[in-house]
């Protein structure tokens, strides 16, 4: 090649290494030091390896920012693109700190647009990788409206297309929003923080002292708030789960989710599953025990553990086949429903529905809890979303009852006439208007009052109404109960259900949209 010919390739090899230099060595030393990886990094090692197609390197900030005599922005902040998680098309978008601390700018934002757009059109899942100081100030309104194209896009794109972010570092203000419009959240602990919101100004405005990790950490926004589905202690980690979330998840809403392989049999009968229930019907036991014995081994990826326990969420694999799992915890709370767990539900079960992933219930709850807290916190608001979840769920739903189910939390929880397709029943299962001890207290007031010995008698009248109304059999005999099972075989009926359910179509009544109790 001549020296005229190599001069355009030696111009595009100096721009390309300056965009690669991002904010430069010294910026990029900082991050290190703080745990951080780089946004190249960051994708280097989420994707799979020399899959990463750059879109938009060359973009940078238009003009000079206010403020500033000279603003470089190699890439503008952002890398976006395309590449492949075990060989299946994402996209995504990383912010680089070292540039500009990351903000979010009128072409960072139109960056990441491109790829939302993208993503949309090609019914492809999109990452996020967060890690910014917010709107850039110095670009005022423009930055603010990048930010109102993002939500609108994450609006758009909800339902349709899997949306993760990764929350690696700072995301304050009306940044939190994007995240918060995406179905998980996964954040790295020490690193990333959410708030609308930081320590100066709640000090200012409230007077209250709280450190920026205390306020929207990972544990804050995992155990306090349930903003955030999974933590993990670094970088590598957090990127980890999202390649392992992405494998329980399809590409878009028109496809089924990927079909692993398992050599776990369906047929396998568990006999720890005769012995997890307590005789005792007010003791606990950990329901995931059952959870994990009936899925394939080693398959349930648990969401949001660290918020509402009383109520379990995760994704899991029957034969291969990925299914969602609501199991009410009787360990926490007794397995009551509350304003938490209601929300945790009914946000789980309608990203299942979106996404084509049968739901299993496993009911084991005494009811909603009580209390003024509760009511006045808006339980019912709250509680109803249960209902309307599985209600307007259109993919399989199997239900599971395990011990008590009782009220409204019966019905709530994936009931038959709610919408379960198939309704299974351990033979300890209780279905009831409510608890034994409190309909023996009303129905047969009278025998316990004239009772020489009322305890006594209220328990033998609790008993029989136990054994006579709450059985599974007198459901069954009505026709609410499909079956009542062996509880060692299980999974056996569960993939039996399942596969009896797999195609499965059913409609709704047109409409613009519901209104769903928010
Ligand atoms: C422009 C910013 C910036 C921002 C950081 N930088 N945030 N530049 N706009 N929003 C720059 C800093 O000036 C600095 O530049 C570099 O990035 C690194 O920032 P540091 O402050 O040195 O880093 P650190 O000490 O780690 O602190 C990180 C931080 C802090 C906590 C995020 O930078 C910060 O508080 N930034 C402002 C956060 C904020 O209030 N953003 C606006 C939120 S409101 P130099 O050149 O010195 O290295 C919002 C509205 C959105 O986002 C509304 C949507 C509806």
């Amino acid at each position: 090649m001549s020296d005229h010919q190599n001069a355009p390739l030696e111009h595009l090899k100096a721009r390309t290494e300056h965009i690669l230099q991002m904010g430069g060595p010294a910026r990029v030393a900082r991050q290190h030091a703080q745990g951080k990886w780089t946004a190249r990094e960051r994708l280097d090692y989420l994707l799979d390896d020399g899959t990463f197609e750059e879109i938009g390197a060359h973009v940078r900030l238009r003009g000079t920012l206010f403020g500033m005599d000279r603003a470089d922005s190699p890439a503008d902040g952002v890398v976006t693109g395309h590449g492949r998680i075990r060989d299946r098309l994402v996209y995504v978008f990383a912010q680089d700190f070292t540039v500009l601390g990351g903000s979010l700018g009128e072409m960072h934002a139109a960056k990441i647009q491109r790829v939302q757009d993208l993503a949309m059109k090609t019914g492809a899942p999109i990452i996020g990788l967060n890690d910014s100081g917010g709107a850039r100030i110095q670009e005022g309104v423009d930055a603010l409206n990048g930010y109102g194209e993002i939500f609108k896009r994450n609006t758009w794109a909800s339902g349709v297309i899997p949306q993760i972010t990764v929350i690696m570092g700072p995301s304050a203000g009306g940044a939190v929003y994007s995240p918060a419009l995406t179905d998980i959240i996964v954040m790295v602990r020490h690193s990333g923080r959410m708030f609308i919101t930081g320590p100066q100004v709640i000090k200012s405005v409230t007077g209250e002292t709280v450190s920026a990790e205390e306020l929207g950490g990972a544990d804050a926004q995992i155990r306090k708030s349930g903003v955030a589905h999974l933590a993990a202690d670094s970088d590598a980690a957090a990127l980890d789960l999202v390649r392992t979330l992405l494998g329980y998840l399809p590409n878009n809403w028109r496809e089924e989710p990927p079909v692993g392989t398992s050599d776990d049999p369906l047929d396998r009968v568990e006999t720890v599953l005769a012995e997890v229930m307590p005789v005792e019907p007010s003791r606990p036991y950990d329901v995931k025990t059952i959870i994990t014995a009936v899925l394939d081994r080693g398959s349930f990826f648990e969401l949001q553990e660290g918020f509402a326990k009383n109520l379990v969420t995760g994704l899991g694999r029957v034969g291969g086949h990925v299914v969602g799992v609501v199991a009410n915890q009787p360990r926490v709370l007794a397995g009551t429903l509350d304003i938490n767990a209601s929300d945790k539900l009914a946000r789980f079960v309608r990203f299942c529905d979106a996404f084509n992933i049968p739901v299993v219930t496993l009911v084991d709850t005494p009811g909603y809890l009580p209390g003024t807290s509760q009511e006045y916190g808006g339980i019912i608001r709250h509680g109803a979303k249960v209902l309307y979840a599985y209600a307007e769920a259109t993919v399989p739903k199997v239900t599971l009852i395990l011990r008590k189910a009782y009220g409204g939390a019966y019905l709530a929880m994936c009931s038959r006439s709610v919408g379960a397709d198939l309704v299974l029943a351990w033979p300890t299962a209780e279905i009831a208007v409510m608890g034994p001890d409190g309909a023996a207290n009303i129905i047969f007031r009278d025998d316990i009052e004239q009772s020489p010995e009322p305890a006594e008698t209220r328990r033998q009248k609790a008993e029989e109404y136990r054994q006579e109304f709450a059985s599974p059999y007198v459901a069954a005999a009505r026709g609410y109960i499909d079956a009542v099972i062996d509880p060692r075989q299980t999974r056996p009926h569960l993939a039996r259900a399942l596969m009896a359910l797999a195609n499965k179509r059913e409609a709704r009544p047109g409409k613009r949209h519901g209104n769903l109790p928010l």
